[in-house]
């Protein structure tokens, strides 16, 4: 194994922050990190059977992105490592990690290992607050550990994953984003990042809610707190959301049966 990539979708940085701990428990240089959610990232590569890939994804309503999908089922594995890892706000990953698993050895990856870690939640974020936290992050780096030693073994045995075929049903989020006429200065930091473009440069302070995918992007890239959810309909659903799922959900990580 000579390198070692990473491929992922991460609106609020929180996949992102699980990709790179991992990352770096791995005893091999980066040789190239893609946010699928950036418009304007780099062409996908190819891989080959000599690279590692950890791929990683968040999990919206039980499954993976709509747009992680398009992305990730150009992409040619051409038999290299793959190391599937989904997000989730605390609520539960459903069928995401078998989707991701499912899609990845349809373009050719050798999936090595697997694993759903849990984030704040990027809706209602008194869900899995600050997580990944520190205990989190020690799985994160052991994941990667056992991972890095996994990569120089030729591994028999499959992957036992949680879910169900055909996938849940996605529903959508009812609530989007919202930005403040007052606050927003029209820098066009959200207009820039947003990865579907639902918010429109000339009043970046409305969002395009038959566009937006409520991925909390532009929240979180705004230097002026100019956005954000609200309303009567926000908060009755935070309410319930909150008060169901708070309870701490622990990571699932998943070898190959035989080891
Ligand atoms: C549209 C949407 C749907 C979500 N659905 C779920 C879900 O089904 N289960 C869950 O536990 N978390 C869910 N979450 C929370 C995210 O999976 C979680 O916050 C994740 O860490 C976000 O990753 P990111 O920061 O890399 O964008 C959802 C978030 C969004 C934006």
């Amino acid at each position: 194994m000579r390198k070692l990539n990473a491929l992922y979708f991460s609106a609020t940085s929180t996949t992102r922050k699980c990709v790179t701990t991992v990352a770096s428990a791995i005893n091999l240089p980066l040789a190239s990190s893609i946010n699928i959610a950036d418009r304007n990232h780099i062409p996908l590569p190819d891989y080959s059977k000599d690279e590692a890939v950890i791929v990683a994804v968040p999990v919206y309503g039980g499954r993976i992105p709509s747009l992680a999908v398009d992305k990730l089922t150009q992409v040619k594995g051409n038999g290299a490592k793959a190391i599937a890892m989904v997000v989730y706000g605390n609520r539960d990953y459903d069928d995401a990690l078998l989707e991701l698993t499912d899609i990845l050895k349809a373009q050719d990856f050798h999936i090595i290992a697997a694993a759903a870690f849990i984030g704040q939640h990027s809706i209602f974020p008194k869900v899995g607050t600050s997580r990944p936290d520190n205990s989190d992050m020690k799985k994160l780096s052991y994941f990667g550990k056992i991972c890095s030693q996994l990569l120089d073994m030729e591994i028999p045995g499959s992957l036992k994953i949680k879910g169900n075929r055909p996938y849940k049903k996605y529903g959508g989020v009812p609530v989007h984003p919202e930005g403040s006429r007052e606050k927003c200065i029209t820098c066009g930091t959200c207009v820039e990042l947003c990865p579907v473009a639902a918010i429109n440069s000339e009043e970046p302070w409305k969002t395009n809610a038959d566009t937006c995918i409520s991925c909390g992007r532009c929240i979180s890239v705004c230097r002026q707190g100019a956005r954000n959810y609200k309303g009567i309909k926000y908060n009755l659903i935070g309410t319930v959301f909150t008060a169901a799922f708070t309870k701490r959900k622990e990571p699932d990580i998943i070898y190959p049966s035989k080891i």
